[in-house]
């Protein structure tokens, strides 16, 4: 069987990419920001994760507001990034995996999680960043990647109940397929932020930490939130939180987890980043 290490939880604000092709980590502005990932890449690095199943919502590069599916994911080789006018160099193409996504297809499809599946996808900053971040340098050719897409840019989104559904199917999954893959799950963007209109820039620090105190235990003080509630509370790109709890519900199998590791830094650009890495026990 395949097995779960743990998953980790991180923002990926286009800025920190730009930061790290400019080499501006250790500048005032994003020291502190970055020295929170050492001990994750160091976790990484121990526990040699074969495949990274990565929850993250597309904002446009690949899915525009005309076509926007609800869930999606990648069953393919390779996956190319491309200019989305954020200023982040192009990244290196990411190596894709195809047996455990297509198992992954019609495991969701059994489970009546209708997805849309892409054997041609470009990814964006939403999982190129954290994967940059976890390997510096671009240094994850080794790590078999797949892509899932949670629509957290037009309303009608699913329901954070639904992304916590969704990401225990494919947690269940995972533990059904027949192989010996070490793999882990991460759920990238958030917390509070809200990038326009009239409450741009606001960013919600309670509420982040208390996110963050739940995701280990009690997720389900989460996902009975609406995203409207969600807007209200963590701005109207707070809705992101989706993926986190996507990444969580994927973990929802292993039992009690640990928390190794948690950071939060305000403001980076205009959001309130959080780090999180939740292990199972599975990883040594
Ligand atoms: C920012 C944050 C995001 O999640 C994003 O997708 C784009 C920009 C920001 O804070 O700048
Ligand atoms: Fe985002």
């Amino acid at each position: 069987m395949a097995k779960l290490l743990g998953g980790i939880a991180t923002s990926h604000i286009p800025a920190i990419g730009v930061a790290m092709d400019q080499g501006l980590e250790n500048t005032p502005y994003w020291k502190e920001f970055f020295e929170a990932y050492p001990p994750v890449r160091d976790w990484l690095y121990t526990q040699e994760p074969d495949i990274a199943i990565i929850f993250y919502n597309d904002h446009g590069l690949e899915f525009f507001h005309d076509r926007k599916p609800t869930f999606a994911m990648g069953a393919a080789a390779q996956y190319e990034n491309a200019d989305e006018g954020w200023g982040i160099a192009e990244i290196p193409p990411v190596t894709g995996e195809t047996e455990l996504s297509w198992h992954i297809v019609n495991h969701l499809i059994e489970h009546d999680f209708d997805i849309t599946v892409c054997q041609e996808m470009k990814v964006d900053h939403g999982l190129t960043v954290p994967l940059t971040l976890m390997w510096p340098g671009h240094k994850y050719g080794h790590v078999k990647v797949i892509p899932v897409a949670i629509n957290c840019e037009r309303h009608p989104m699913p329901k954070p109940s639904r992304s916590y559904a969704f990401g225990k199917a494919i947690g269940d999954a995972v533990r059904s397929f027949a192989g010996d893959q070490k793999v882990i799950v991460m759920g990238t963007g958030g917390l509070s932020h809200q990038l326009d209109g009239q409450r741009a820039g606001f960013i919600n620090k309670p509420f982040d930490l208390y996110c963050m105190d739940k995701m280990v235990d009690e997720p389900e003080l989460l996902t009975c939130y609406s995203n409207y509630e969600l807007v209200e509370k963590a701005g109207a790109q707070g809705v992101e939180l989706n993926m986190w709890l996507a990444m969580r519900g994927a973990l929802e199998g292993e039992g009690k987890l640990k928390e190794l590791h948690r950071s939060y830094h305000l403001p980076i650009s205009n959001t309130g980043a959080g780090l999180q890495l939740l292990a199972t026990d599975n990883a040594r």
